[in-house]
């Protein structure tokens, strides 16, 4: 079988990338860098004899993405896993006025998603990358933008997760992807060791003594994404470190 993943240069996305080579899948690694997917990649040749194509990816950028789905559809994929994710520490928008942190985790991720669905055979399946952040957003609240004096950092992350999750579940449910037999489910990783716990402030020398040893490996967090691609489950989402479903409605 044939699967992408994006954000494979990040922690979770490289151990990813590692259990679906492990199991034979080919690969098509989707990267904001193409040289540091190229080292992924070569990794990827040494230890398991795939060779992953590279395709560059920046889910800041519509039209990136829109390039990114055009190359990736010609492949016809059966699995395709929606890992990378920012959680932006200053507030920044595109050209149309969008946040950043909403463009990557969810605008743009969403996208890639709707192009690629066609492309992906009957029988496959889409992982979406949650987070239990996304219990911290109102639902009265949600809207797809955020102003600069709304911005938080960890907030329009979660809201961000929250959106994703929600559209997930709203995909899951769509008759025609059901018709299709495509699986759609979230991951959640948990907290795990990763640059993203890194809040760049004066704590982080104490976070990385006293908390992040008892976080999650990205290897584990991979298991769950791994998982979500292979249950014949869909509309759920499952949660580090058991695998656990929960269902999301
Ligand atoms: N770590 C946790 O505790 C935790 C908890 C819950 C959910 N998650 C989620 O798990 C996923 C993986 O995160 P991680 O912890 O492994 O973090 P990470 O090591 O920072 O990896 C993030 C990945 O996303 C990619 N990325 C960021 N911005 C991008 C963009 N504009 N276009 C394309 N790719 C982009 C990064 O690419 P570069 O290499 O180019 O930067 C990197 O490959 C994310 O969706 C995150 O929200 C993590």
């Amino acid at each position: 079988m044939k699967a992408i993943v994006t954000g494979a240069t990040g922690a979770i996305g490289m151990e990813i990338a590692r259990a679906l080579a492990e199991k034979g899948h080919d690969l098509i690694l989707a990267c904001r860098s193409e040289k540091r997917g190229d080292d992924v990649g070569r990794m990827i040749e040494m230890h398991y004899g795939i060779v992953p194509e590279i395709v560059s990816l920046d889910l800041s950028d519509p039209e990136s993405v829109r390039r990114a789905a055009e190359r990736i559809a010609r492949c016809n994929p059966d699995i395709l896993i929606n890992n990378a994710g920012v959680m932006n520490p200053r507030f920044r928008i595109d050209d149309n006025g969008v946040e950043d942190t909403l463009n990557v985790n969810y605008h743009n991720t969403r996208l890639l998603s709707e192009l690629l669905l066609p492309a992906i055979n009957p029988g496959g399946c889409i992982v979406f990358t949650t987070s239990a952040t996304r219990y911290w957003y109102p639902l009265q609240k949600l809207s797809e933008n955020i102003s600069s004096e709304e911005f938080g950092r960890l907030k329009t992350y979660a809201l961000s997760k929250k959106l994703i999750t929600r559209f997930a579940a709203s995909l899951a449910d769509d008759p025609s992807v059901k018709g299709r037999h495509i699986r759609v489910n979230c991951t959640d990783p948990g907290i795990v060791d990763t640059p993203m716990l890194s809040m760049g402030r004066w704590f982080d020398p104490l976070t990385d003594i006293f908390f992040r040893p008892f976080c999650l490996k990205p290897a584990t967090a991979a298991r769950t994404a791994i998982k979500a691609a292979e249950s014949d489950l869909s509309g759920y989402i499952f949660l580090s470190p058991c695998g656990k479903l929960s269902n999301r409605k």
